[in-house]
């Protein structure tokens, strides 16, 4: 089906949500004149609307599966899209995370560890991956087996990636279980429709 010309479908939908996500992020971050204080509130931001996007896109299918409607089968056509602004709202965590360990290493230093860096970059490649297969043409080049491979390995290993980095934060802030919940909700609806889906047929013997 031709895409449909407005601005909630499509590359258009993209753009519009990145330049919002942007707009965003700047008034943020001049909320606190541009210091480092500002900067920590954008990577927060975008962790959470990384949430955000990566749950609409992870769950589409199932959701629309399970309950096709108007809005379910509007996530469903525009997946690949929410997936992209996933990936723009990450690539927005980097520059506001290279801008915090630039304006004040001793706080980078402590905010972060080698294993945010190992999990970190895990997913940043995973997410970069995702992203560069998500156009006709890269995701013809790669095939669609190792479309599918990769971006049901990826997805999973961001959903625990997320998982990790709000739930750790759990026992300081108790209310960042509110996090969790989409994630699990994402996760529960993929298992059901993957449950619901009817067992392939096998070709009787004789
Ligand atoms: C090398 C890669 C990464 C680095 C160095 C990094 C660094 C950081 C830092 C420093 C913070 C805390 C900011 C603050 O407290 O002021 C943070 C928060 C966070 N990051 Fe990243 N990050 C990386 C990749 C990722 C990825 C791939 C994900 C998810 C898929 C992610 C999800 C989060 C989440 C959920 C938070 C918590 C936000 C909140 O408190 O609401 N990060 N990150």
């Amino acid at each position: 089906m031709p895409a449909r010309q407005n601005w909630f479908e499509g590359w258009r939908l993209f753009a519009l949500l990145m330049l919002t996500l942007i707009a965003l992020c700047v008034w943020i971050a001049g909320m606190r004149q541009f210091e480092v204080d500002g900067v920590r509130m954008v990577i927060r931001f975008t962790a959470r609307t990384s949430l955000l996007f990566f749950c609409l896109a992870f769950g589409a299918a199932a959701l629309a599966r399970l309950w096709p409607n108007a809005w379910t089968r509007w996530q469903r056509r525009n997946r690949r899209y929410l997936g992209v602004t996933f990936a723009g709202s990450h690539a927005i965590h980097a520059v506001a995370i290279a801008c915090f360990s630039a304006m004040d290493p001793a706080g980078y230093a402590a905010a972060t560890s080698l294993a945010s860096y190992i999990f970190g970059g895990v997913g940043y490649a995973f997410i970069a991956a995702m992203a560069a297969t998500s156009f006709d043409r890269t995701a013809r080049a790669i095939g669609a087996r190792a479309w599918r491979t990769l971006h049901l390995t990826g997805g999973y290993y961001l959903l625990f990636q997320f998982t990790v980095s709000f739930g750790k934060r759990v026992p300081d802030v108790p209310l960042y279980v509110l996090f969790l919940v989409p994630l699990l909700a994402v996760f529960a609806l993929r298992m059901i429709s993957m449950a619901a889906r009817p067992a392939p047929r096998t070709v009787e013997a004789g």
